[in-house]
């Protein structure tokens, strides 16, 4: 396995792989990695036992808002490291901040429509910095597929739409959320949660199983979904809910009915933590 910073060197190893004839798969993050990070890992490895498989590690500035943690945000390359050797990664591409956007950087890529919305709301210019850098890694590592988790629906929405507004010829793979025990969505941010509010936590998973059984039992107006969601959040003293969302899972527009398609989206805060959860409500 190579740990590689320069951009010029990623961008020829993965070249002579390709020409070699092998796929190029990457597996972007921010790093802190943990078992849902580990799971793109291995559906990366499966593509092919002789592709080249690119993990990334940078904690990107341009998607943190400028009252968000970009100082603080958990960071460990050790173990990194260690789970991207057992996970049989080839290389691991760390760049700098200032490689990645040199002075005078001016580019961003914005994805209409869908970056406003949901977390986009909450969080301005997240989505557009999410955007410019996946671009960016795209066409340094030029990758054949890229996996991403459903975890952060919204974001692989975006980013597949900007690959096919832009003609970005490579597949673009989702992944299923890895969860703990008790339900609820693994992220390099429940580092922040101490145990009271690591149990209060509890309560993200709870109201998703809720919304699950309210329509299998024939609900079906968003509306009461919705409700069903804030009455088991708001239970919760130490949660404060963003959005409760149900919304189509291609537009990400809200709709009034669970129709085919729709999707519940929330965001709760507990503590310093900003938690996200979604899951399909439709048939799809
Ligand atoms: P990060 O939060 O590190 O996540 C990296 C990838 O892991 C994303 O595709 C995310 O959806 C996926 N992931 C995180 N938690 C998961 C879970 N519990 N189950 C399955 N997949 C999970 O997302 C980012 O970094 C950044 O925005 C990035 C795309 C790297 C751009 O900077």
């Amino acid at each position: 396995m190579k740990v590689i910073h320069d951009l010029d060197e990623m961008r020829l190893l993965s070249r002579r792989s390709s020409l070699a004839g092998a796929r190029v798969v990457l597996v972007p993050t921010m790093g802190y990695l943990h078992d849902g990070h580990r799971s793109l890992l291995k559906m990366g490895r499966a593509v092919g036992p002789d592709s080249l498989l690119v993990l990334s590690i940078f904690v990107n500035p341009a998607q943190f808002g400028p009252k968000e943690d970009l100082a603080s945000y958990p960071r460990d390359m050790a173990c990194d490291l260690e789970m991207a050797g057992q996970e049989g990664v080839d290389i691991v591409f760390a760049p700098d901040a200032k490689a990645i956007y040199p002075a005078g950087f001016r580019t961003h890529v914005e994805v209409e429509g869908l970056g406003e919305r949901l977390c986009g709301a909450s969080r301005p210019g997240h989505f557009s910095g999410v955007a410019t850098v996946v671009l960016k890694l795209f066409n340094i590592i030029e990758p054949d597929t890229a996996i991403f988790g459903e975890k952060d629906f919204q974001q692989l929405r975006i980013i597949r739409k900007m690959a096919e507004d832009l003609d970005l010829d490579l597949d673009i793979i989702g992944s299923p959320t890895v969860r703990d025990p008790d339900g609820l969505a693994m992220s390099s941010r429940n580092s922040y949660l101490d145990a009271k509010e690591r149990r209060a936590a509890q309560c993200v998973p709870a109201s998703i199983e809720a919304a699950k059984a309210a329509v299998s039992r024939g609900v079906g107006l968003s509306s009461a979904v919705i409700e069903e969601v804030k009455k088991i959040i708001e239970k919760e003293p130490l949660a404060m809910i963003d959005y409760v969302k149900v919304c189509d899972g291609d537009t990400l527009g809200d709709v009034d009915d669970i129709t085919n398609g729709a999707r519940l989206f929330l965001a709760v805060r507990i503590g310093r933590a900003r938690l996200i959860d979604n899951c399909p409500l439709g048939r799809k």
